[in-house]
């Protein structure tokens, strides 16, 4: 077979010789940089995309897969909202049309010294030394029946106080197994009478959600999500996330079919604050729709606008018909006008096998829209928390409005549940109430420092590229620089050229390269309060 494919690739290489795009000049920074962290030994993509010949005898299906969108997997599109999510994590036209290109004019290899360099592995955490590490008992069995496998594990914290944190991150053991996994934190000692249910067997199964009776979904705490190749979100600076003391953490993992029986031992990673340095508790507000109802064979597109109604602050009526719940008659009266200014950290839309779409964005009172996140094509398997770059200023009076649609092909009424044959619309959202200035309070990773992008300042960096040293000017001309750093194209500090106060006085600074691998980086100059950066790229020409 191998054979077979290498001949095919010699024919094609000896028969189209038109284009210059090679996989080591143009290729392989695409595929090793969006592709190989989950297409490579031990992750979730299964297919190896770590040299020329994998990647080349895979040639076709990654040109259908990319073009199709659906790799790499990242359901927001990307053009929706003028401003970029954390991760985020598609090829742009331009990249997709090289790969068309390189595909069909015979998937020509070039000079392999112009290769890129393949992406390090991270071993460990992204973030640091965790304060606490919850690890599960013993490691979880999974049966290799070709089924998904949706678990909720129970990790009781043992927190005799509300505990801060900065981060919490999952920490897949299998990671071939591991698709995605959401954290919440429980406080009605529900998931763990579940998990009670059946001691000889690991955690519980519960498909959509956290299947906890009797609570009510306004009394979830979401912590996090996990999907690969996705950072933790970091609460930097003043922001802090509780857990509420005594609360069990839950983490439900989907661990998707496989043929072959595996096991998974996977862990939780908490970083704390100290409570006097959370300035800013991040809020939830929880938005879903228990009325929800999709007829039989239909498609059914559900609006809803976020509401703040006093009584029961999370469902909302739209249409002029009176209906009851809880004993309370909602008169289609809405309360969905947003009480105060708020900053939007983050966003969780949610449906089930049935969801086809969804749509967030808000109203202003002076009649323009924001944009928040747009998902065209709903996929159950890949989804999760997303958050904007920068904090997203939403004004008060606004009204949040979500659609989301759905195709219910089946016989039967669908209404909100938790299981697969049940559907749901819910999307928790992160807040903080408005401060001055926080659209300029960077979210990712790296960054304790509140990161004001400075446009009186600029670096310039030449040769650029450069295989072993940059020059470094900075306009204007400043005589102190407080740290210089170089972070990868992830936003990972990876060289501390300067860690100390640099007085310049020719304003020009040499750094050695010539350790880094070939790539993109940014150079991140710290004066007093602010940060300037600039990219360029190693490469290896002299
Ligand atoms: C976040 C992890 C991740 C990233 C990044 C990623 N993939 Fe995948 N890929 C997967 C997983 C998981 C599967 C298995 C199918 C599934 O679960 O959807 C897969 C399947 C595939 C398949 C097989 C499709 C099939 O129908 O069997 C191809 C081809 C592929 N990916 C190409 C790519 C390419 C090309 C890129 C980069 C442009 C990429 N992938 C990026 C996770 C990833």
């Amino acid at each position: 077979m191998k054979n077979l494919i290498l001949l095919s690739l010699i024919s094609q290489i000896i028969f189209s010789q038109t284009s210059d795009v090679t996989f080591s000049k143009d290729i392989s920074p695409i595929i090793y940089g969006k592709c190989t962290s989950c297409h490579r030994e031990g992750e979730s993509g299964q297919i190896p995309f770590t040299s020329y010949l994998e990647v080349a005898s895979m040639g076709e299906m990654i040109k259908v897969v990319t073009q199709s969108n659906y790799m790499p997997p990242w359901p927001p599109d990307p053009e929706y909202t003028p401003h970029s999510l954390l991760d985020e994590r598609f090829l742009t036209d331009d990249e997709k049309n090289l790969i068309v290109e390189w595909v069909d004019n015979g998937l020509l290899q070039g000079n392999p010294e112009l290769e890129a360099e393949l992406p390090t592995t991270i071993e460990g955490s992204v973030i640091g030394e965790p304060d606490y590490v919850f690890q599960m008992n013993e490691a979880y069995f999974i049966e290799g029946n070709n089924m998904d496998d949706y678990r909720v594990f129970v990790f009781p914290t043992g927190f005799t106080e509300d505990t801060y944190i900065k981060s919490i991150e999952f920490r897949p053991d299998n990671r071939e197994a591991v698709h995605h996994a959401i954290i919440m934190a429980d406080v009605t000692g529900s998931g763990a009478s579940n998990d009670e249910e059946s001691p000889d067997v690991l955690g519980y199964e519960s498909f959509g959600g956290f299947s906890l009776d009797g609570v009510s979904p306004t009394e979830y705490v979401f912590l996090a999500g996990y999907a690969p190749g996705m950072n933790p979100i970091v609460w930097n600076g003043e922001l802090g996330m509780k857990i509420p003391a005594g609360a069990d953490i839950l983490c439900q993992v989907h661990y998707a079919p496989s043929s072959v029986d595996e096991w998974d031992q996977s862990s939780i990673n908490i970083f704390t604050k100290p409570a006097s340095e959370v300035e800013r508790e991040v809020q939830m507000k929880m938005w879903l729709r228990l009325d929800l109802d999709i007829p039989a064979n239909t498609q059914t597109t559900v609006e809803a606008c976020l509401n703040f109604h006093p009584v029961i602050p999370y469902l909302d009526f739209f249409g002029p018909e009176p209906q009851s719940f809880n004993g309370y008659t909602f008169t289609g009266e809405q309360h969905c006008s947003l009480p105060e200014d708020w900053s939007l950290l983050g966003i969780l839309p949610h449906s089930h096998l049935m969801g086809k779409s969804w749509e967030v964005y808000a109203e202003t009172p002076d009649g323009n829209n924001i944009p928040i996140i747009k998902i065209p094509d709903w996929d159950f398997d890949w989804q999760g928390f997303y958050y904007p770059e920068y904090m997203q200023h939403i004004p008060a009076g606004s009204i949040i409005k979500g659609i989301a649609t759905y195709d219910n092909t089946s016989d039967q009424n669908m209404s909100w549940g938790e299981l697969t044959t049940d559907e749901m619309f819910f999307c928790p959202i992160y807040y903080v109430p408005y401060q001055d200035g926080d659209e300029n309070i960077y979210l990712g990773i790296d960054n304790e420092i509140n990161q004001i992008e400075e446009k009186s300042h600029k670096i310039s960096v030449f040769p650029n590229p450069s295989s072993d040293f940059i020059e470094v000017q900075l306009k204007p001309y400043h005589n102190e620089f407080l740290k210089v750093d170089i972070l990868d194209s992830k936003g990972r500090i990876i060289k501390v050229p300067f860690d100390y106060n640099i007085k310049t006085e020719s304003n020009n600074l040499k750094i050695n390269i010539k350790d880094l691998d070939l790539g993109v980086y940014f150079l991140q100059i710290y004066l007093d309060n602010i940060i300037v950066s600039e990219s360029f790229v190693k490469n290896n020409q002299r």
